[in-house]
């Protein structure tokens, strides 16, 4: 709290004072959890453009200076510097791990990468052409049925299992969702690879020849599961908040995640934007859909493009660039017609006034689904590699929601706008 206090004169009625809460960076916040009681009014933000739904240690961005901060570290460093387990590792406990910490947590993380044989089955359930979002939804979802009787989450050790099975578990998952999707036999996990390139495997590897790993490529994946590892209170990560906040078993309320980021205003933004890639398709062509962004009556919006937060730039797209050349030009794909046609879009999306005035800059995902495509990593797949690295996020707020002394159920209020109170008629005088 600060010395500020805010007052709020409302006509008619005493003013009211409230208390001013102050962060360690950023917007301070008005503490307006008395203000139904003092003055009978709730306040509406709807979309949230105004609200701090919850304190957080875990992630801060500046939107202006294009910031994005774990625990305190940039972005940058600790994608140059640092793996995803060990980004991972830092992001739950706070702290980033020193050698002996790293090596046992990526030893506990192997020892969790087998899913239980029953949720092999769960597949056989779903259409092979189902998209691979709707099958992480049903099968993360499922995996609260293996994980619950008994489970006491008030518990840090029973916490710090289930943060490090589904952690281990994800690369499992999608790989398996990867695999029924196309027909091929499931792969087990190696405990010879490390994370990313032991996920690599299960996606590309098959039983009839050993896979044999690219270390560029791995390193440029893992780098991607950094940069998505966690975004502060994002649609998704306030849905597993929100999920979470009536008790919810974890893997369920991750589910509720994976939903919440299917969406192509949120992670689905990536596989959005490899498809209007692809419609686009000559750089001929490029002004027109410029135009049509621009159009009030078209609802064609650039995907890739624009960020509630970012309006500068977004430092997770500059980082994704350089390893957009480095895939490509380690895959010898430089000439690639659609990273030429995106590198044509960002050039003159960036000149042009309106992109401009409105502060839309290119966002993560207009790089990562063209360094996905030339992973080999199919376009209705991307999403689940965003929801892989993300779980490491929503497992760490939805931690640090219910360990929160001033932690409660999700509630919000609303304005009722529909019909005033009356009364039902009979069928006869309706
Ligand atoms: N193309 C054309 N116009 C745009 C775009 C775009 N991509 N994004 C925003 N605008 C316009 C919008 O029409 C509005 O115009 P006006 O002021 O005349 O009404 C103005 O810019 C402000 O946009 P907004 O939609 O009010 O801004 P927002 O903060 O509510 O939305 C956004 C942010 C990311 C949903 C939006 O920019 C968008 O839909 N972008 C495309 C989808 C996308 O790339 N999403 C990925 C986000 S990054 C991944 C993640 O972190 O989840």
């Amino acid at each position: 709290m600060s010395e500020r206090k805010a007052t709020l004169q409302i006509s008619g009625q005493e003013a009211v004072e409230f208390p001013i809460m102050v962060g360690t960076h950023g917007n301070d916040v008005i503490d307006i959890r008395s203000l139904g009681g003092k003055t009978g009014l709730f306040t509406y933000d709807s979309g949230f453009l105004s609200t701090a739904s919850c304190q957080s240690k875990v992630t801060y961005i500046d939107g202006d200076k294009g910031e994005l901060l774990y625990r305190g570290y940039p972005i940058e460093q600790l994608a140059e510097q640092c793996n995803f387990l060990e980004v991972a590792y830092l992001l739950k406990n706070g702290e980033l791990p020193n050698k002996a910490e790293k090596e046992a947590f990526e030893e506990n993380i192997k020892n969790h990468t087998m899913v239980h044989d029953q949720i092999t089955r769960f597949f056989n359930g779903f259409r092979r052409d189902a998209h691979p979002m709707a099958v992480m939804v049903g099968v993360v979802g499922a995996l609260s049925a293996f994980y619950h009787h008994g489970e006491d989450y008030s518990k840090p050790e029973v916490r710090r299992i289930a943060f490090n099975r589904i952690i281990a578990k994800m690369p499992t998952i999608v790989a398996m969702t990867y695999k029924y999707s196309i027909g091929q036999p499931f792969m087990y996990p190696r405990n010879d690879l490390d994370y990313t390139a032991n996920f690599m495997q299960m996606m590309f590897g098959t039983p009839c020849e050993a896979y044999k790993p690219n270390p560029v490529l791995v390193r440029a994946l893992d780098i991607i599961f950094t940069l998505h590892a966690d975004h502060e209170q994002n649609a998704s990560t306030s849905t597993v908040r929100l999920a979470g906040s009536s008790g919810a078993n974890p893997f369920a309320t991750i589910a509720a995640g994976i939903a919440c980021l299917w969406g192509p205003a949120h992670g689905g933004a990536n596989e959005a934007c490899l498809n209007m890639l692809e419609e686009i398709g000559d750089v001929s062509k490029v002004p027109e859909y410029i135009a049509r962004a621009k159009d009030k009556n078209d609802s064609f919006k650039l995907m890739g493009f624009g960020h509630r937060v970012y309006k500068n730039f977004d430092p997770r797209a500059k980082l994704m660039r350089k390893v957009c050349y480095d895939v490509l030009t380690e895959l010898g794909l430089e000439n690639d017609r659609l990273f030429k046609l995106a590198m044509e879009l960002e050039k003159i999306a960036l000149e042009d006034p309106y992109f401009v005035e409105k502060k839309l800059y290119p966002n993560v995902d207009f790089y990562s689904g063209i360094v996905q495509k030339a992973l080999g990593i199919p376009t209705d797949m991307f999403t689940c590699i965003f929801a892989l690295a993300r779980t490491v996020g929503w497992m760490t707020q939805w931690e640090e929601m219910i360990t929160d002394p001033e932690y409660k159920i999700g509630r919000p209020r609303q304005l009722y706008i529909g019909a005033a109170r009356r009364d039902v008629a009979p069928l006869e005088k309706r």
